[in-house]
């Protein structure tokens, strides 16, 4: 098994432009009531104070994947990552502009957050557009490696799904091959153009739409935890 620690080292930056007052206040103010605790194992009724079902998005980017996904299923409890502050602050602004109670934000890494809940407790996970890491070299450092999927797949129940987006021709092939070795997860492609068409409970993520707007495919995936 590859380490996950492996992803650890993040590409790009941390922090964009400077934050205007009103989105230093969600960050001062609703990040705090519902961040992710820092420490110590999580599991739906520390984050939400009941048993409901749990889904993860690892670099939900400006959000609005995860609250178009949290607005679609009140009553299951989303815990979104990004260590991105100016991405925090865009989900920030969803969770306020549709009171949504169902979210929790971990500003970091996924994976620090999916290895402290147990193990067959969520029901999906999400990895939209994830960054290439385009060198040969740094291969090891994307999120689709065994040593990630080891633990997303630890965490999914049987029956959940993992889903994963994106419009980089390499990491397709990359991440179809990663897949295709894989004995624990099933591709739910029914056709051909099942992966070339955003399912209609997929909304679409602002880079997803920038990649659009430049002319390139985007690829869809859908895999069922066996
Ligand atoms: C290309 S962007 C895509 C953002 C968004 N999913 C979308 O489709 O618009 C990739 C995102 O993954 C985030 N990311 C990278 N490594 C991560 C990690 N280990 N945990 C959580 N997010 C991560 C980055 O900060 C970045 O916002």
């Amino acid at each position: 098994m590859n380490d996950p620690t492996t992803i650890r080292r993040l590409y790009g930056r941390r922090q964009g432009h400077a934050l205007r007052a009103g989105q230093a206040a969600l960050v001062e103010e609703l990040l705090p009531r519902i961040a992710v605790p820092a420490d110590g194992p999580l599991d739906a009724l520390r984050l939400f104070g009941d048993e409901r079902a749990l889904q993860v998005e690892i670099g939900f980017g400006a959000g609005e994947h995860l609250a178009g996904q949290a607005t679609a299923a009140p009553d299951t409890g989303f815990i979104g990552c990004e260590p991105f502050l100016n991405g925090v602050v865009g989900a920030l602004g969803h969770v306020r502009d549709g009171a949504l109670d169902n979210v929790r934000i971990h500003m970091g890494d996924a994976l620090e957050v999916i290895e402290r809940l147990p193990d067959e407790s969520l029901t999906r996970v999400y990895l939209l557009h994830p960054d290439p890491w385009p060198k040969a070299r740094h291969a090891k450092r994307r999120m689709m490696n065994h040593g990630p999927l080891d633990l997303i797949a630890a965490k999914l129940r049987p029956g959940a799904e993992f889903r994963l987006g994106t419009d980089d021709p390499t990491y397709c092939r990359w991440s179809m091959m990663v897949m295709n070795q894989r004995r624990d997860f099933v591709w739910q492609a029914g056709t051909a153009r099942d992966f070339l068409e955003r399912p209609a409970d997929w909304p679409e993520t602002r880079y997803e739409r920038k990649a659009r707007r430049q002319g390139h495919e985007v690829w869809y995936f859908r895999y069922i935890r066996i």
